[in-house]
């Protein structure tokens, strides 16, 4: 797929803000939109974990970061940067618990401009795959599924 290089009609504003949750297809990449704390965010829609749906999931503050959490098996992915948060603790001690730690971007976001009522995304150059939720737009994976 070629990048995108503009903003295209994704959704109303207006649906979003009662669903809170959408998937959408954007140029042949499915996405999920969610509106949190007055923002809307666009990640890719399939968890880079394995696939869980991330617009059936629940919006959470985690500790000050906005998160979807993905149904399948409960990873928090933030809404902003895409990175997996988990909380670590100290088998030693604990309750040394460290929130929010960050196993890095694993999920693909793109770019959101909102025009009136309308959604506009702009996919983010998905030309290289660089991140795990990239997985599921390659030819390989395409390949794999029709011979499941
Ligand atoms: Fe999302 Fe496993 S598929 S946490």
């Amino acid at each position: 797929m070629a990048a995108q290089s503009e903003y295209v009609f994704a959704g109303k504003l207006s649906d979003l803000k009662s669903s809170r949750k959408q998937r959408v297809t954007v140029s042949d990449r499915v996405l999920a939109l969610f509106y949190a704390n007055g923002q809307v965010y666009a990640l890719d829609h399939f968890c880079y974990h394995t696939g869980g749906p991330l617009s059936l999931g629940d919006i959470e503050d985690s500790h000050g970061r906005m998160c979807i959490i993905c149904p399948w098996h409960k990873h928090s992915i933030t809404l902003d940067t895409g990175e997996s948060l988990y909380t670590a603790i100290d088998p030693f001690n604990p309750r040394n618990i460290k929130h929010n730690c960050s196993k890095g971007v694993k999920q693909r976001t793109h770019s959101v401009r909102i025009e009136g009522d309308d959604i506009l995304v702009k996919l983010s150059d998905v030309t290289e795959k660089v991140f795990e939720s990239d997985r599921y737009f390659t030819e390989e994976y395409k390949v794999f599924m029709e011979n499941v």
